[in-house]
């Protein structure tokens, strides 16, 4: 601190940014906390005083969050958590610390504050002097300007997938985001008015459709997207009964909104309507296909004497399971595979069994995302739940037998 005042001035601030606490026996409990860290980890009772010595030395703000990189789900909070899952604990046990001890630094809030009321919750309860939004940014710069004018509901929001912000430069590629194409390519994507006007007809309004369709549109398009079902968002739609997906629920809200306002301006928009080939023929000089993708179901012998269905066709039904239904198998593991499985376990009395193929779960899904589901699989952060897990890490046949 003595050097940076030094050089800088003293009158140039400075923030820190630390984990109050690493939280990893609170993450894990006594037995893994032991075993696995030594019983060791910054707590908040150090985290504290930490920060009363720094604010000694000449720092002006604190950024404080919880976690480290064995608990990355705190640090970066997945979809699966709550809006601001530990604002209070963190930042406001420091803006606590600091009045009664009368330290006059700032404390910065931080984590999944995408939500304005959620923000706005946080300097009325005076659990800090700021909040800090780091992907609520990414997933739509304009959100203080929204939140200014009131234009709430045209925000697009995060839905904390993290595939795209961290998970794409963690496999060396470019930073961007799920939800917004145009994060990390600000200086070369740009919406410029089309030289020449054209017909452009979009089939399927999930977020791609809805995304061309919008870009053509607002580029001076005359533009008609076609919508089999009675609202936008495609088969994400499917995903929002699940309380996990409440992100989901959130982006596609605003989602549709802000389709509806450019359908006010002009775009048309045909809901439940399946576009043929015929009817599109020589009408348009361009068609965009965003119909989404069909779900298969692999070969089972003896399946036929299971009630079985495909996620989607489950999903779109309700999640609804066969009266007296004991056991499930949900065959595959993947993102989508484990999401179904922690809600039928934790939601149902009914005893899920996970296979998979491959010999984890989830592979190639964003740690901290993963991480926290396999966590709460396990039966931490949530209530216990009766779920087996089944890798054996070979592919072969799956007789009905075994199920
Ligand atoms: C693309 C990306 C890069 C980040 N890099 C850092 C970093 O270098 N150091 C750090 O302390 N936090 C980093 N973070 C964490 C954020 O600062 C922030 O604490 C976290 O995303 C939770 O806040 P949010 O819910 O507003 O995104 C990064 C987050 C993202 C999405
Ligand atoms: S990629 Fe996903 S998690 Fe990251 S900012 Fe965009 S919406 Fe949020």
């Amino acid at each position: 601190m003595n050097e940076i005042k030094a050089v800088c001035g003293k009158d140039f601030p400075i923030i820190y940014r630390l984990d109050l606490t690493q939280a990893l026996q609170a993450s894990y409990g006594d037995q893994i906390f032991k075993k696995h860290f030594r019983g060791r980890e910054r707590t908040v009772e150090e985290g504290l005083e930490f920060c009363c010595e720094l604010a000694k030395a000449g720092v002006e703000g604190f950024d404080v969050d919880k976690g480290c990189y064995d608990n990355w789900f705190y640090p970066h909070p997945p979809a699966y958590f709550d809006d601001i899952p530990y604002v209070r604990d963190m930042a406001g046990t420091l803006k606590k610390y600091f009045q009664s001890k009368g330290i006059n630094a700032q404390v910065i809030a931080v984590g999944k504050m995408s939500k304005p009321e959620a923000a706005a919750r946080v300097l009325e309860e005076n659990w800090a002097d700021f909040v800090m939004l780091g992907r609520p940014l990414l997933a739509d710069p304009h959100w203080p300007n929204k939140v200014r004018e009131g234009r709430i509901r045209e925000i697009t929001h995060c839905i904390g997938d993290q595939e795209a912000c961290i998970q794409s430069f963690i496999m060396g590629g470019h930073p961007c985001c799920a939800v917004n194409p145009y994060t990390g390519f600000e200086d070369t994507k740009k919406l410029e008015p089309a030289r020449r006007g054209k017909k452009v007809a979009v089939i399927g309004g999930g977020p791609a459709g809805c995304e061309a369709a919008k870009t053509a549109f607002l580029r001076g398009h005359e533009v008609h997207l076609f919508e089999k079902e009675a609202a936008l968002g495609g088969q994400l739609r499917l995903t929002i009964n699940m309380p996990i997906k409440h992100d989901v629920k959130r982006y596609l809200e605003n989602l549709q909104y802000q389709m509806d306002l450019l359908a006010e301006q002009g775009l048309k928009i045909e809901y439940n309507h399946e576009a043929s080939p015929e009817e599109l023929a020589g009408k348009y000089d361009v068609i965009i296909c965003c119909s989404g993708l069909k779900g298969t179901i692999p070969p089972i012998e003896g399946l036929e004497s299971i009630p079985h269905a495909e996620v989607r066709d489950f999903l779109r039904a309700g999640g609804e399971l066969p009266p007296n239904a004991q056991k499930v198998t949900v065959i595959g593991g993947g993102l989508v595979g484990c999401e179904v499985a922690y809600t039928l376990a934790s939601q149902r009395e009914v005893e899920v069994t996970i296979v998979e193929k491959q010999a984890d779960l989830m592979t190639g899904v964003v740690h901290a995302n993963r991480a926290m589901m396999l966590w709460m699989l396990a039966g931490m952060g949530l209530h216990p739940i009766p779920l087996r897990m089944f890798c054996p890490g070979r592919c072969r046949p799956i007789s009905a037998r075994k199920l």
